[in-house]
């Protein structure tokens, strides 16, 4: 167990669901996990899992009118953000707080220059200054875009995507975050854009030891940057793992599913394991497993109870009931 102070995070007990016409979708179901001081966690899962909605209960930003934190605690550097105010997270979030999203061609403003996107943050925070301009380039020089004064005057259309990317990161790290949240920051990009962006995330990572939590559905891009894996399915995290355990010795079947569902590089397979069946519906979840359906070493008690979560050791606990 990390001592209290090597703590940036820790997520207890999280319900966040969706009041809807057709019921209540409960999105989080109890999902507690931690993230120490410049760890780098890769948040895993199906589609509809929960990624983004754990992601955005932190940052309290869940979809509004519909969307609810119906229970459990963030703690932030020990202060619970459930207890803050609306001003007191805004200036949080850009600050203390950050978050990178997968389409940066929507998360950019065409209108506005990119420059004087980047000085907001600043301008926000109340950090601005006359060398406003050169903070401004600086920060894209931070992010690797070729000739920043004059890309600094230039709007999001005359960027490709990549650049658009980098310069959203930029926005992203300028106030130095302690926790940045990046959800799936590279899908959107091409596969040699993807690895440029990867790389540029590790190196400020390094540089600014920002606490990242990384949502992926690639698998191999969780190798490269995390040293942790945690898993979701249906609203919780069913494995928690340092990374090498997670891809070498997974112990929750959903775990091993998407293990075997990777094809290894540079060996020619037939066919792709998929994992058969659809995932648990979120409105009446059944009491037990929710993988239970769909695995094959269920026995009784997995439909019955939600299995608790088990230690198996330093770093490694797993929610089902082969294990208890
Ligand atoms: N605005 C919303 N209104 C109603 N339900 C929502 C809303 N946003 C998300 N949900 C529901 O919450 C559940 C979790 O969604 P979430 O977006 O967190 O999944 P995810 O794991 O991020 O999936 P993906 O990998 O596709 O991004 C889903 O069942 C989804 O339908
Ligand atoms: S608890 Fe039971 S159904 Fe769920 S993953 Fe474990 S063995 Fe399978
Ligand atoms: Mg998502």
């Amino acid at each position: 167990m990390a001592s209290q102070k090597d703590i940036l995070l820790q997520v207890k007990d999280l319900k966040t669901s969706f009041f809807t016409k057709k019921g209540v979708i409960k999105a989080v179901d109890g999902v507690s996990f931690t993230v120490k001081k410049g760890e780098v966690i890769g948040l895993v899962g199906e589609s509809g899992s929960g990624k983004s909605v754990t992601s955005l209960s932190i940052m309290r930003l869940v979809p509004q009118p519909a969307g609810k934190i119906v229970s459990g605690e963030i703690l932030f550097k020990n202060e619970n953000l459930l207890n803050k105010s609306e001003s007191e997270m805004r200036e949080l979030r850009g600050n203390k707080l950050a978050m990178i999203l997968q389409d940066p061609m929507v998360s950019l403003n065409q209108l506005l220059t990119v420059g004087y996107q980047i000085g907001e943050t600043f301008k926000y925070h109340g950090k601005a200054d006359g060398s406003l301009l050169t903070k401004c380039i600086n920060i894209l020089k931070k992010v690797k875009v070729p000739s920043p004064e004059t890309r600094v005057n230039n709007f999001p259309f005359q960027f490709s995507g990549g650049m658009c990317q980098r310069v959203l990161i930029g926005t992203g790290i300028a106030n130095n975050p302690e926790l940045l949240i990046a959800d799936e920051p590279t899908t959107a990009l091409d596969v040699t854009i993807q690895a440029q962006i990867l790389k540029l995330m590790k190196d400020l990572q390094k540089e600014i030891n920002a606490s990242i939590i990384l949502i992926t559905h690639d698998l191999a891009t969780i190798a490269q940057i995390c040293s942790k894996v945690y898993v979701m399915y249906g609203g919780r995290i069913v494995e928690k793992a340092p990374v090498k355990d997670f891809y070498h010795d997974p112990q929750h079947p959903y775990s091993e599913g998407l293990i075997k569902s990777v094809p290894v590089l540079g060996k020619r397979v037939k066919r792709l394991y998929a994992i058969e069946g659809q995932p648990p519906n979120l409105i009446n979840p059944p009491p037990g497993c929710r993988f239970e359906p769909r695995c094959s070493k269920a026995k009784k008690v997995c439909s019955q109870k939600y299995p608790p979560e088990v230690e198996l050791k330093k770093d490694h606990q797993v929610s089902c009931w082969l294990y208890s």
